[in-house]
């Protein structure tokens, strides 16, 4: 690698896991105890609304509970701090439905809208009648009105399997435009985020894994870190940083 200025982040539930947010497919995971095609299908949505409805505003429930981390940290530091350093960009996309990259960067003062949410919002809501989304923080099961058109057509903004996933083209582009793809917390199952890996190294960007264990895309990675986001991540904004410091 020449120089290194873009670098684009793709985070999946082992980001939050240390944060009290069950993964989905880890032993005791989310689709251990739930059929994804009972509650995370539009198909679902159809025929029970009230199963769906309730199983996103438990685990919205649990989304407000929980507090980011020290990897949701240093990602939001390497944000703020990382432009100043080489004069490139940080784009981070994740799969995850909570909002704790959108905290930690609050904290540290970042702007609005510097996470891409490919998968929704836990804390949003979106009318099937208007298609205005709103931010949301109560329970949907009881049909609110939506606050835009008053028609009782609220459901979660998320994606549910087999549904397009947000800001493809975005994406694309950025990984594109990416001198380094780095992966975090995500075991390669899901497409098509799964894919962005073997999109880079086909490129010939260098591509970084920072996972609890070797991940389904894992041949397609240059290095690999394995071990608890809370650690590894932090060592490696740490590195970055400080190779990168004037
Ligand atoms: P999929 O891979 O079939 O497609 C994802 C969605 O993204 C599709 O709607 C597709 O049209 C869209 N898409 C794909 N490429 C795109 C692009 N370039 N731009 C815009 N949109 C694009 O995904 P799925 O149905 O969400 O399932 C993902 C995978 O997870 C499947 O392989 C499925 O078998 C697996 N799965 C696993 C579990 C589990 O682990 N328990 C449960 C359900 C599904
Ligand atoms: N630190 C780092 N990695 C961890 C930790 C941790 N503390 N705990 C677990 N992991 C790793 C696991 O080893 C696993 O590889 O995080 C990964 C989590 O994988 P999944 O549960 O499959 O989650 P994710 O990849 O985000 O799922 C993708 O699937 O159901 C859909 O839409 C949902 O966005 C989700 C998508």
């Amino acid at each position: 690698m020449d120089q290194l200025r873009n670098i684009v982040i793709l985070t999946g539930a082992g980001v939050s896991a240390e944060s009290g947010i069950g993964t989905f497919r880890d032993s005791g995971g989310l689709w251990e105890e739930h059929r994804v095609e009972d509650v995370a299908t539009p198909e679902a949505f159809a025929r029970d609304p009230d199963l769906v409805l309730r199983f996103y505003d438990m685990r919205r429930a649990g989304v407000q509970k929980a507090e980011p981390n020290a990897a949701h940290r240093a990602i939001a530091r390497l944000q703020r701090d990382w432009p100043a350093r080489g004069g490139g960009r940080v784009t981070l996309v994740t799969q995850n439905v909570d909002d704790l990259h959108d905290r930690a960067a609050r904290a540290l003062g970042l702007g609005e809208g510097g996470v891409i949410h490919m998968h929704g919002e836990h804390l949003s809501a979106w009318c099937t009648a208007c298609d205005a989304r709103t931010p949301w923080h109560a329970d949907l099961i009881d049909s609110p009105p939506c606050p835009s058109c008053g028609a009782r057509a609220l459901r979660p903004d998320i994606v549910w399997f087999g549904e397009m996933p947000y800001r493809m083209e975005e994406i694309i582009r950025a990984v594109e435009e990416a001198d380094l793809f780095v992966s975090i917390g995500t075991s390669g199952a899901v497409y098509p985020a799964a894919g962005f890996v073997r999109s880079a190294a086909e490129l010939g960007i260098a591509t970084l894994e920072l996972n609890l264990e070797p991940s389904q895309g894992t041949q397609w990675f240059d290095g690999a870190r394995h071990g608890p986001a809370s650690e590894v991540v932090p060592a490696w904004v740490e590195e970055l940083l400080g190779a990168a410091a004037p």
